[in-house]
């Protein structure tokens, strides 16, 4: 009955030698195999679902192109909000970083802080872009004015990257380094009251791994 029981725990992974260790080994390595295909059983199953992204506001307080030199002076500030919808996968994002684009050109940077979210959380970084850069080639200068000129209403995305890493009940595993890009479409301020015009309407992200 022992040496039945014995076999049972043992043989799964099928033990060439067999003396205790190799059986306790053998066992290990079971337990092992078993909560890797169990993590990635969910993992496959979720992954899609580990994150939902929203830009919930935006405020582009300046965004001017100087004349000739087309040095672009930008305030643009992005609340991006991003949803765990999962009931069993918590998640860690590290090296949170965020680029904003204008004509698919790269103008701004920011480094957010990590954070920890639970599941079901729902959790809004700030990204707050501020300074200058140059625009390059007339066609994005062109788009510029014709913007500028229709409604000072501009098409700007912001691309969130990060690294996960999920919490699957007392494991922690490293996870996908989601890519979540929010296209936007921001009326600037009035540059001369400050006013912002109308309200932001909250786009959805796309997200991918
Ligand atoms: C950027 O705009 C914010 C308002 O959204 C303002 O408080 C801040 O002073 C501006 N920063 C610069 C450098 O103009
Ligand atoms: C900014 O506000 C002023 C005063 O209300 C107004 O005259 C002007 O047309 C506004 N500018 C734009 C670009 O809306
Ligand atoms: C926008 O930036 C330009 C250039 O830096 C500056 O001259 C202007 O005062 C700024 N406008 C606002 C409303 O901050």
């Amino acid at each position: 009955m022992a040496s039945g029981v014995t076999s049972v725990l043992c043989c799964p992974c099928r033990c060439i030698f067999c003396g205790l260790l190799s059986c306790i080994l053998s066992v290990v390595a079971c337990v092992l195999i078993v909560a890797g295909l169990v993590f990635l059983t969910l993992y496959l199953l979720f992954r899609p679902h580990l994150v939902h992204a929203t830009a919930a506001s935006a405020d582009l307080a300046n965004f001017t192109l100087t004349p000739r030199t087309w040095i672009l002076r930008y305030n643009l500030t992005v609340a991006v909000a991003l949803r765990n919808p999962n009931t069993r996968i918590a998640i860690r994002y590290a090296a949170v970083q965020a680029d904003a684009y204008y004509q698919g050109q790269p103008f701004g940077h920011a480094a957010l802080p990590e954070f920890f979210q639970d599941t079901g959380e729902r959790t809004e970084v700030m990204a707050q872009f501020v300074g200058q850069h140059p625009l390059e080639g007339g066609v994005a200068a062109a788009a510029f004015r014709k913007e500028a000129i229709d409604h000072a209403r501009f098409s700007l995305d912001v691309k969130v990257r990060a690294k996960m890493s999920l919490k699957v009940w007392a494991f922690t595993v490293p996870g996908p380094r989601p890519r979540i890009d929010c296209p936007l479409l921001i009326q600037r301020r009035n540059l001369t009251t400050g006013a912002a015009s109308t309200e932001f309407q909250p786009t959805d992200c796309r997200v991918w791994f």
